[in-house]
């Protein structure tokens, strides 16, 4: 039963699109998915069917996992996800942080439940990103071929490695998205990644998708819109090898 943190190395690299996509996929295939977004912007319901103007809360804070369950809510395609501040509690009175903190410490009950995988939508900075690695299986960054992404993968990697070495983790995975293979300086980019990190990198990288964006406009995200986008099928591939760098069991 994998935890994934999807870690977006900086802002609009497409780290939501891929996790509400990926929850949806493993969804569709008939496993058990919980995405639960840490990301103060509360976006990913958006991107799994939940209204703009709907709205979870509770001024309550959960404290046992059978209230902590009722905030979870469930796709279209029947991935369950948990909203981000499910407290409304407004933005003055509490830091993200805070906002997310519970979640994550009620996670170890939850991972003992049947829901097969766990999708942390993270972000790159703060407590609430040591927290989702200290309790995740595996790290994926996810980026795209900017040479200001390179850079930032670069920068953030030694402190990556340093947290899941606490951990006992494995090395974070990186995923490569919005790529465009016309452009030449993306494509150098793109080399320049697997020539570092190597095996680290997901082999084939997701392509740009104007439907991606549409997707969110309908409400969705394009594993639901757009099942034959080449950006599904590259995300539908995440799964398998996910669990060969994690070694999971075959029937998780
Ligand atoms: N493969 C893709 N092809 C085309 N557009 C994409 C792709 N992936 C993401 N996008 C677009 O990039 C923008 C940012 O996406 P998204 O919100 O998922 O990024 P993010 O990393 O979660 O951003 P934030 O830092 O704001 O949380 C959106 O407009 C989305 O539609
Ligand atoms: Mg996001």
């Amino acid at each position: 039963m994998p935890i994934v943190s999807l870690i977006g190395i900086k802002e609009g690299v497409g780290n939501t699109s891929v996790s509400a996509a990926l929850a949806t996929i493993l969804a569709q295939q008939g496993k058990n998915v919980l995405a639960i977004d840490l990301c103060p912007d509360n976006a990913l319901r958006l991107h799994l069917g939940m209204p703009w103007e709907a709205s979870p809360t509770s001024r309550a804070c959960p404290t046992t996992y059978s209230e902590w369950r009722k905030f979870t809510w469930r796709s279209p395609d029947g991935a369950f996800f948990l909203p981000n501040n499910v407290r409304n509690v407004p933005a003055s009175d509490i830091t993200a942080q805070e906002s997310a903190e519970w979640v994550i410490k009620d996670l170890p009950q939850l991972v003992q439940s049947s829901d097969n995988w766990i999708l942390l939508d993270t972000p790159i900075f703060g407590s609430i990103t040591q927290q989702a690695l200290s309790v995740a299986d595996i790290a994926i960054i996810v980026t795209n071929n900017t040479p200001s992404s390179y850079i930032r993968v670069l920068e953030a990697w030694p402190a990556l490695e340093a947290a899941r070495q606490c951990q006992k983790m494995q090395p974070p995975l990186l995923v490569i998205n919005q790529f465009d293979p016309r452009s030449l300086l993306e494509s150098d980019v793109h080399e320049l990644y697997y020539a570092r990190f190597g095996d680290r990198c997901f082999p084939r990288a997701i392509p740009y998708d104007t439907r991606v964006g549409e997707s969110l406009a309908k409400g969705l995200n394009i594993a639901s819109y757009a099942p034959s986008s080449p950006v599904t099928s590259r995300i539908g591939a995440l799964p398998l090898w996910i669990k060969a760098q994690k070694q999971l069991p075959k029937n998780s």
